[in-house]
């Protein structure tokens, strides 16, 4: 990518610009207009865009991408002018929104825009979004269900769903941000969709040091430890009663009260609870704690996917080695692994990039999830007890985990759909 200035003295011939306040609050369109043009872009702030558009070299130009949220609805005179000054010269224009209001995004598509897309970005949006723009077809539907308040909300007719799946997370060495990614994944999950939410459960299986309750701001309680040891015998609604609410929307199985020895559960009781858990809700999400135990196998058999947090450091490289020789010596399913590298270098960081690659490579993995660092915003948020969409909505973690939310939820629906 080329910064606003060095975008002239790119020898690259530039087919696009983004045009936002700040193209990094919106990495996502970083991501997705790297993968469509490789370097053949770059980005200009408002003013920039006036004076470039302006300009011969503006020529070469096929779209611009206008990244806008909520904060720059003050400038929506100058953001159209833009649009208006882009279509003058030929330019198609696609419009990025997040959090806009009806009225200001429909002044916005009368200015001229080609097509709209909201954000944060889905899978695929930005791609299907650019082929629209090159085959002259206006989007197939102007304003989705992220509007804010009074638009008309599209709802899906899929994600009803009827299947139960399980998700599990574990950290490959403490502290890689396993517990805060089941914990807003769960929330996530538990949000989706205005009315089609999925019912979801987190079970916090890290019986020692578990901190789902400490991140949800909810106290542990004496009857987990009977519930574990009963499970085996217990029905759903006893299993229901051990459990606590969070905000009405999330269902929390915390860790025990007191610090109990791994293995006073065996692979039985288990079974037994992620049976119950399963039963009554749409999606469990199981926080692991970060070392192997008898029942490790148990959960890994029965997850969907298994998700292991790792960060770019010896420690969890080694680690993570290890997982997967035990993991292959016990025959144990490496399919389901999906390994999620927590703290990632951002994209413009090349040589982190590369480490990134060379993890990668010597652990033979797929790192296709990366969580960006979240900054102290994030252990602000566990601090206080909410996830991270509760109080740091445009966190860059939380778009993130958002992203992966939605996938899921999407690849749920399709299970549901073709079952
Ligand atoms: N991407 C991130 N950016 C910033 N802080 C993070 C990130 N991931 C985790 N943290 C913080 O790191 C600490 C450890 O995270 P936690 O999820 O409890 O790790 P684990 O469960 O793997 O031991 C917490 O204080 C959490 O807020
Ligand atoms: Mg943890």
């Amino acid at each position: 990518m080329s910064g606003g200035l060095a975008l002239q003295s790119n020898p690259a011939p530039i087919v696009a610009c983004t045009i936002a306040r700040d193209v990094q609050i919106f990495d996502l369109l970083i991501d997705d207009i790297e993968a469509e043009l490789g370097e053949a872009w770059g980005d200009l702030s408002f003013l920039e865009a006036q004076t470039f558009l302006n300009q011969p070299d503006a020529e070469t130009l096929e779209f611009v991408a206008i990244a806008i949220d909520d904060e720059d609805e003050p400038e929506i005179e100058l953001v159209c002018s833009i649009i208006r000054l882009a279509k003058s010269k030929d330019i198609k224009v696609m419009l990025i929104a997040e959090d806009v209001s009806p009225a200001a995004l429909h002044k916005l598509l009368q200015s001229g825009t080609d097509d709209f897309v909201p954000y944060p970005l889905l899978e695929r949006a930005f791609h299907d979004s650019l082929a629209r723009i090159r085959s002259n077809t206006p989007a197939p539907a102007e304003i989705g269900d992220h509007v804010s308040e009074g638009a008309e909300s599209i709802q899906p007719t899929t994600t009803d769903i009827k299947d139960h799946v399980l998700f599990a997370v574990q950290s490959m060495a403490g502290g890689t941000g396993a517990t805060t990614l089941a914990v807003n994944l769960a929330w996530e999950l538990a949000n989706i969709d205005k009315k089609l939410s999925p019912s979801v459960c987190l079970l916090d299986l890290d019986l020692q040091f578990g901190s789902t309750s400490t991140y949800l701001d909810l106290p542990r309680r004496e009857v987990i430890y009977e519930v574990l040891s009963d499970a085996q015998t217990m029905d759903v609604d006893a299993f229901k009663q051990a459990l606590l609410s969070f905000n009405q929307r999330l269902s929390v199985f915390t860790a025990p009260s007191d610090i109990l020895p791994l293995d006073i559960i065996g692979q039985e009781e288990v079974k037994a609870l992620l049976r119950l858990a399963r039963e009554t809700f749409d999606v469990v999400v199981v926080d692991m704690p970060s070392t192997i135990v008898g029942w490790s196998e148990t959960v890994m058999n029965e997850a969907d996917v298994y998700f292991a947090t790792l960060e770019l450091d010896m420690r969890s490289a080694q680690n993570t080695m290890r997982f997967i020789k035990a993991l292959q010596a016990e025959g144990l399913p490496t399919d389901k692994m999906h390994y999620v590298l927590n703290r990632a270098p951002r994209n413009l960081d090349l040589s982190g990039k590369g480490r990134v690659k060379r993890l990668a490579e010597s652990l033979d993995i797929e790192l296709k999830t990366q969580l960006p660092d979240g900054t102290k915003q994030v252990s602000q948020a566990c601090d206080h007890g909410v996830p991270l969409a509760d109080m740091a909505r445009k966190n860059p973690l939380r778009k993130e985990i958002l992203k992966l939310a939605k996938t899921l939820h999407e690849a749920i629906a399709v299970q549901a759909v073709a079952r």
